[in-house]
Parts: structure tokens; C-alpha cells; sequence
């Protein structure tokens, strides 16, 4: 055996909400490829990604469900369970991002952002972790977090989302610490902007300059540029690596 067969999903059942398209839709179809069977929870169908992962020759298949919905989150881990028998990976990443100058902002909107970008998570690190500490055999649960849960966005203002998104940093680390005895590793990952339907590259002129203007890498990543890294923190090769935030931002923070 290679040290490059740590990196194999061979057998693994994996699960990622948000999975339709996207960072999350690039990165079930990653895991497909490295071997590992990827069921996606979405609120949309998700067929064409079933469709592609399908076409690695890995089973898949899809449950429409809002993973702010405590019965829906239970419903669709218990579904899946049923379906592959075990779940072994689990990436956490629905979301939205909703910019609103705070006093402008009102409850509604505060608590809708607070309960997919925040609440969800802990809904579903959860339930994955309720299946993978009953069935004995660990696991991986890799949580999208964001750059924005370490700086502050210029120029538009998203207080709501960048709370959220930190608190998703704290809460993979406080997972990680408590789930290590059951062999569980829990990592999140921070992407900086991502090309994908939440940043298209006709986002806002204005605000792409400035952020072009303020990163040293001056364009938007792309999903796949995401994936590998959801591919390392689900596979052996991350082993020994639990609690950690992977910045994916071309450099954007450093400055
Ligand atoms: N695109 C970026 O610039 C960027 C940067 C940093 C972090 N992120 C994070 O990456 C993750 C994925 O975002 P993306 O850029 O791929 O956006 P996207 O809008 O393309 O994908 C998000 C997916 O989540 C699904 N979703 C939303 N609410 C849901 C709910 N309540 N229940 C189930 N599914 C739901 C959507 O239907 C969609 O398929 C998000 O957590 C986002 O905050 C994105």
C-alpha cells in the first residue's frame, strides 16, 4: 500500500447537505471519485449531482430536506443510515449569505441566517454523531465555516452571517475535543469568495473591485479549488488532524 491509498474512500458512506451545487455539489463529487458512496441532503433535487456522482459508479441519491428543521435533520440522517447501512463522512455545508446594514436588519432576517449559517450545524454534527458513536466506527465531520468568521467583509455588511460563521469555527473545535474519544474528527473549512450561485462573478461591481483591490490573488476561487481539501479532512491521511479551520482564500486574510 502507497501513502497515496490514505486518500482512497474505497467503502466509505458519505453525506453532504448542500450537496446540489456549489462548493458542496463540487465536493460530493470528489468523494465520489476518491471511492467513497455520497448521498446528498438539499434543499433542491439535486439530480444532476446524483446524476454525476453516479456516473463514478458510486451509488447516490438524494433527500430534499431544510437542515434548519430538527424532525427534517433526524429524518434524513436516519434515511440515509438505513440506505447505506453506515455513514462515515458528514460535510456540514448549507448555507446562505444575506448582506443588510445591521440597523436596517430586522429579526426575521437575523434569525434566518442564524438558523441555517449556525443552528444547522449543530443539528447535523448531531445527528451524524448520535449514528457514528452508536455504530462504534468514528468517522469525519468537516463543517463550512468561512473567512468571514475571522475578518470583517469590505465594503458590504453581513454582522449576521460573519457571527454565524464564527461560531461555526468554535463549534468544530469544540466538537472535535469532545468527540475524540469516540474516534470522531471534526475540521471545518474557510473558504474565501467562491464562484459559485451565493458569489457569482457578477456579483456587485463595486464590491469585486474592492475585494479584488484588497487580496493579493485578485479573482474569485472556484469550487474544486474547495474540494480538495473536504477530500483530505474526510480521509485517513487526516488521521491525526482534528479541530483545525483550513483558510481557502487565495491569500485574502493575509493582508
Ligand atoms: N461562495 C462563497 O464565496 C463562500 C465563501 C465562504 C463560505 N461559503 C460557504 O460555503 C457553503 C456553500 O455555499 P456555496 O457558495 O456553494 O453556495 P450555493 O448557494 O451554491 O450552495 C448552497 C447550497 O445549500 C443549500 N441550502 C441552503 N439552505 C439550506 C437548508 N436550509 N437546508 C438544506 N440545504 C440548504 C442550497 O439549496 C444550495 O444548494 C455555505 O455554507 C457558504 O456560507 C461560501
Amino acid at each position: 500500500m502507497g501513502f497515496l491509498d490514505n486518500f482512497s474512500l474505497k467503502e466509505k458512506k458519505a453525506i453532504v447537505t448542500g450537496g446540489a451545487r456549489g462548493i458542496g455539489g463540487a465536493s460530493a463529487l470528489v468523494l465520489a471519485e476518491a471511492g467513497a458512496d455520497v448521498a446528498i441532503i438539499d434543499l433542491l433535487q439535486g439530480a444532476d449531482t446524483v446524476k454525476a456522482i453516479q456516473a463514478f459508479g458510486r451509488e447516490s441519491f438524494s433527500v430534499q430536506a431544510d437542515m434548519t428543521v430538527e424532525e427534517q435533520v433526524n429524518n434524513a440522517f436516519d434515511t440515509i443510515k438505513k440506505k447505506f447501512g453506515r455513514i462515515d463522512i458528514v460535510f456540514s455545508n448549507a448555507g446562505i449569505a444575506h448582506c443588510v446594514p445591521c440597523e436596517k436588519m430586522t429579526w426575521e432576517e437575523w434569525r434566518r441566517v442564524m438558523s441555517i449559517d449556525i443552528d444547522s450545524m449543530f443539528l447535523v454534527n448531531r445527528a451524524a454523531a448520535r449514528i457514528m458513536i452508536a455504530d462504534g466506527n468514528g468517522g469525519s465531520i468537516i463543517n463550512t465555516a468561512s473567512m468571514s468568521g475571522m475578518i470583517v467583509n469590505y465594503p458590504q455588511e453581513q454582522v449576521a452571517y460573519n457571527a454565524a460563521k464564527a461560531g461555526v469555527i468554535q463549534l468544530t473545535r469544540s466538537l472535535a475535543c469532545e468527540w475524540a474519544k469516540y474516534n470522531i474528527r471534526v475540521n471545518s473549512i474557510s473558504p474565501g469568495y467562491i464562484c459559485t450561485d451565493m458569489t457569482p462573478a457578477t456579483s456587485n461591481k463595486a464590491w469585486m473591485d474592492t475585494w479584488f483591490a484588497m487580496g493579493p490573488t485578485k479573482r474569485l476561487g472556484t469550487a474544486n479549488e474547495i474540494a480538495g481539501a473536504v477530500l483530505y479532512f474526510a480521509s485517513n491521511a487526516a488521521s491525526f488532524t482534528t479541530g483545525a479551520n483550513l483558510v481557502i482564500d487565495g491569500g485574502y486574510t493575509c493582508y
